[in-house]
């Protein structure tokens, strides 16, 4: 494994610059052709979705992949929004094509690397052949390349980086108008750029969706406990202004008792952390009041949840994500 130095953020001196720059990159690059970007909802793909749109108008098509591992209704607020912004999306509906290619994987870089050819190969291929696109605008930044590059995890929008070219394995070229930028730097655009306050100051969720928040097998079935607690975590948290906050279901079991009878429920890890660009990060001094809130509708809401515990570790060591 290399040494984990980071890499250097080039942080556009003037953001109109850098919006008018990137625009006209995309422009010349795409030319007459079609570009595809698909959405997912966070800052990232929301920014390169609209610097695509204003650099291509029509030609650019814009999906959402509903792969079963997204938030509660988050496709139809993904669609609202960028409906208000004269953007139209096609929900493409790809939920059966990853929970097959998740079924029995437990190592999570296994999952990562499944996640990524599910996208990139059997859903992102065929649209873009069906379509007859050339093109695929993404989101991928500075974080996510370095942290893959250095071996710490594989992120799965980073390609090109690991040895992976799209061109050849997908059939399609890769258009990364963010690489140069950090959150921090993503944000600033987005914000200049005109989304509202609701995308540029969304918290990150990671590529993955929920299935990097579920350790050991991603199921149906465990996604949507996972998703139930997200649901009740994101309500709970939504006022202490925290980096990013979210639950995690454990591979493990524990021992509990309810209605006098012996329970072998599910974990969850609470995570809430404080950071500027999630390079660094440590756990938000949450009040007893409010994790004790947490617990109970954890424990109350979702069948079979009988234990859940708040995590301290700072990155490094620990990551934000699990997997
Ligand atoms: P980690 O867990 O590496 O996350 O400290 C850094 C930030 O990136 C977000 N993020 C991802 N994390 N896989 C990840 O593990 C992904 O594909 C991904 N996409 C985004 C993560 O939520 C954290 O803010």
């Amino acid at each position: 494994m290399k040494k984990y130095q980071g890499l250097p953020q080039r942080m556009p001196k003037n953001y109109s610059n850098f919006i008018n720059n990137r625009i006209k990159e995309i422009r010349e690059i795409v030319g007459k052709e079609k570009a595809l970007s698909v959405l997912s909802g966070g800052v990232d793909s929301s920014t390169v979705t609209l610097l695509g749109y204003k650099a291509l108008g029509k030609n650019l098509k814009v999906v959402f992949i509903s792969n079963g591992l997204m938030r509660e209704r988050e496709s139809e607020s993904v669609a609202k929004t960028f409906k208000k912004l004269g953007i139209k999306i096609e929900v493409v509906d790809a939920q059966n094509q990853f929970f097959r290619v998740l079924k029995g994987k437990t190592d999570p870089e296994e999952k990562r690397k499944a996640i990524t050819a599910a996208f990139y190969k059997d859903v992102f291929g065929k649209i873009i052949r069906e379509k007859k696109i050339k093109f695929l605008l993404q989101g991928t930044i500075l974080t996510d390349v370095e942290e893959t590059v250095a071996g710490i995890k594989r992120q799965h929008n980073v390609l090109a980086q690991v040895g992976i070219s799209p061109e050849k394995e997908y059939g399609y070229k890769v258009i990364e108008p963010l690489i140069e930028l950090r959150k921090d730097g993503v944000r600033k655009t987005a914000k200049l750029l005109g989304l509202p306050k609701s995308i540029y100051q969304r918290m990150p969720f990671p590529g993955p969706a929920l299935a990097a928040r579920v350790i050991g097998e991603v199921t149906p079935e465990r996604i949507a406990v996972v998703r139930k607690a997200t649901e009740i975590v994101e309500k709970e948290l939504k006022n202490t202004g925290a980096f990013q906050y979210f639950p995690v279901l454990m591979k493990d079991k524990a021992t509990g008792i309810r209605n006098n009878k012996r329970e072998f429920g599910n974990i969850i890890i609470l995570r809430c952390i404080e950071s500027a660009d999630a390079r660094r990060a440590r756990p938000t001094k949450l009040s007893w009041k409010i994790l004790e809130k947490i617990t109970k509708r954890l424990i109350t809401e979702i069948p079979g949840v009988n234990r859940v515990c708040y995590d301290l570790t700072p990155k490094p060591p620990a990551t934000i994500e699990y997997i």
